[in-house]
């Protein structure tokens, strides 16, 4: 059995989300497997692997073999609030004891963030990799989760406006992503935590020399730029970036893994039917420096 990958909808991106087929997860992967995936990701940026029926040490042990993973210090629950270990973000309604959290259950609103277009730990100093979810439990209808590629979203910027982006650094934190939708309330060890970090607006990725733009709900400001109008560039950006041109939408089927490429891509999930358990866990890669510190 040997891996392959093809597009997943030719018809309307022929270098965006691509299936692999060929490989079952719960075998050891091998290192051409991994090389085969790793061009597929800086081809595709998004890699659907259907009907992978793996569980946490296999999940946890795959994401390894990519890199150093992140630990999951951006989730609310930490300590003995959590369900999972520290090396899978809880992307699920439930608590730690796998019963549906409530309707105003804390985590619960804070995890509705996801809603919003975002890159993963954006927040973060050293923003993510790769992401790898894995479908463990879904709702019967809704909680698609949609993906947009930033490459393609930068390549149609008109030349003037490129550049005028090209040197902007953007302050990215969850406290700004959350405010967005009414979630104010943090401690003071949260505001700690999830004080603002330094990005820049343009980056290059690291093996196919490809601009893109680096968007995410966690960004609240430009760097010497009046806040309001930074927001209303955000926002023109931001939409710019996902009309339905760049957006593919993964419907989940139980078991999937979708890896996606943070450093080229937004994603957001879409609303379900909170009385209905929705269970997916997240490996996420370590990214390899500050994009502050990107040189071009
Ligand atoms: C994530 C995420 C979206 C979803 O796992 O990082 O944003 O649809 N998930 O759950
Ligand atoms: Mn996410």
């Amino acid at each position: 059995m040997s891996v392959s990958i093809t597009p997943i909808d030719p018809a309307r991106h022929s270098d965006f989300v691509g299936l692999v087929s060929g490989i079952d997860l719960r075998q050891p992967v091998s290192a051409e497997d991994v090389a085969v995936i790793e061009a597929g990701m800086d081809r595709f940026a998004v890699l659907v692997f259907r009907n992978q029926p793996i569980d946490d040490d296999q999940q946890v042990a795959f994401g390894r073999l990519f890199g150093p993973l992140e630990q999951a210090t951006g989730d609310l629950a930490q300590g003995a609030d959590r369900r999972l270990r520290m090396e899978l973000n809880d992307i699920s309604n439930l608590d730690r004891d796998g019963k549906l959290r409530a309707r105003d259950d804390r985590t619960r609103l804070f995890g509705l963030g996801n809603l919003l277009w975002h890159s993963d730990s954006s927040f973060k100093a050293i923003p993510a990799k790769y992401s790898m979810l894995s479908a463990r439990i879904l709702p019967a209808r809704d909680g698609n989760t949609e993906f947009a590629d930033m490459r393609a979203a930068y390549d149609v910027l008109p030349e003037e406006e490129r550049a005028s982006l090209h040197d902007l650094v953007c302050e990215h934190t969850q406290i700004y992503s959350r405010g967005v939708l009414g979630f104010t309330e943090f401690t003071d060890e949260e505001r700690i935590r999830f004080a603002p970090v330094r990005q820049r607006l343009i980056r290059r990725h690291p093996v196919t020399g490809r601009l893109s733009l680096f968007l995410s709900s966690h960004a609240g400001a430009i760097e010497g730029m009046p806040v309001p109008e930074a927001r209303a560039l955000l926002r023109d950006l931001n939409e710019h970036a996902t009309q339905a041109a760049f957006v593919y939408t993964h419907r989940w089927q139980p078991h999937d893994l979708v890896i996606w490429d943070n450093r080229t891509t937004m994603h957001r999930a879409r609303r379900y039917d909170p009385t209905e358990i929705r269970d997916l866990r997240r490996t996420t890669l370590e990214g390899d420096g500050p994009t502050v510190a990107q040189t071009h």
